[in-house]
């Protein structure tokens, strides 16, 4: 019965994630919120390559600094390009109404994505790692997981440049069934999924800091609680030796 009721519900949640991608299936970020030395490179890597076009209206540059060990000087000369405050919002370069001339689109504001997202920071993870190039769209770049999205893939010198290998479906629809790499980027591929890993890790910290903070009370939570249960165990104890 157990068995039975674990796999049932492993079930459950795979086909929630199936659901997620429109059939596609996710790949394993490894995204961990613990990680401090990847939540910071992930930041830099969000400023640098990101913030053109996206903001978190919802992060400050000051809170960045506390709860990713950064001091206030590192935070404005690494970070922060825009000119903004340090006590001031992550707020993309670009006007929003210019990217969306230069894109075609709105680039949406991302400090909840890791959250609405099914699969969260996988969900992240994967559309980062499956850009290919398309002539029949506006800016030349398709997505596999996200089929036509507006935007380009920002980090194709880091990673390469991908091409799609078609097939049919079912109902006889052409798909991308594979991406191969034609042009190798700056990285290697292990090099490229540890960018994908360390921005996803950084925007899934981004849709609820208040995880960090969690985590570390939660220690201490537990810690209270066996606490609480020994000092109950010996009161018991002290009041049973008045009964026997
Ligand atoms: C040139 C501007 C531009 C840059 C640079 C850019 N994006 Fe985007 N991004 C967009 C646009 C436009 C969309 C909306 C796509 C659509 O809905 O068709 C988008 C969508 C997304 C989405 C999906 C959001 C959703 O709710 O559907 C994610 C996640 C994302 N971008 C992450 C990133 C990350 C991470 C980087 C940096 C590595 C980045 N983007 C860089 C323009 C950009």
């Amino acid at each position: 019965m157990k068995k039975f009721l674990i796999s049932l519900i492993l079930a459950l949640c795979s086909s929630v994630v199936m659901a997620a991608g429109g059939g596609e299936t996710l790949e394993q970020s490894g995204a961990d919120l613990n990680d401090k030395a990847s939540l910071q490179r992930g930041a830099k890597l969000f400023v640098n390559y990101c913030m053109g076009c996206h903001s978190l209206k919802y992060m400050r540059y000051s809170r960045v600094a506390s709860d990713l060990d950064l001091s206030e000087e590192e935070v404005q000369r690494w970070l922060n390009f825009t000119g903004a405050k340090f006590g001031e919002p992550m707020l993309a370069a670009m006007k929003p109404e210019d990217a969306t001339k230069w894109v075609g689109a709105l680039a949406p504001d991302l400090s909840l994505t890791a959250r609405v997202k099914l699969g969260g920071p996988d969900w992240i993870y994967t559309y980062l790692k499956s850009f290919y190039v398309d002539p029949a769209r506006p800016l030349g770049w398709n997505n596999k997981l996200f089929p036509n999205a507006s935007m380009p893939n920002p980090l194709w010198e880091l990673q390469g440049i991908q091409v799609a290998e078609m097939g049919k479906d079912a109902n006889g629809q052409p798909i991308v069934t594979h991406l191969q790499m034609s042009s190798p980027g700056t990285l290697s591929a292990e090099e490229y999924d540890r960018v994908a890993r360390d921005l996803s890790n950084f925007l899934e910290y981004a849709a609820e800091p208040a995880a960090l903070k969690r985590q570390a009370i939660g220690a201490y939570v537990v810690l209270f609680l066996a606490f609480l249960t020994f000092m109950a165990w010996m009161l018991k104890t002290e009041y049973w030796r008045d009964v026997h």
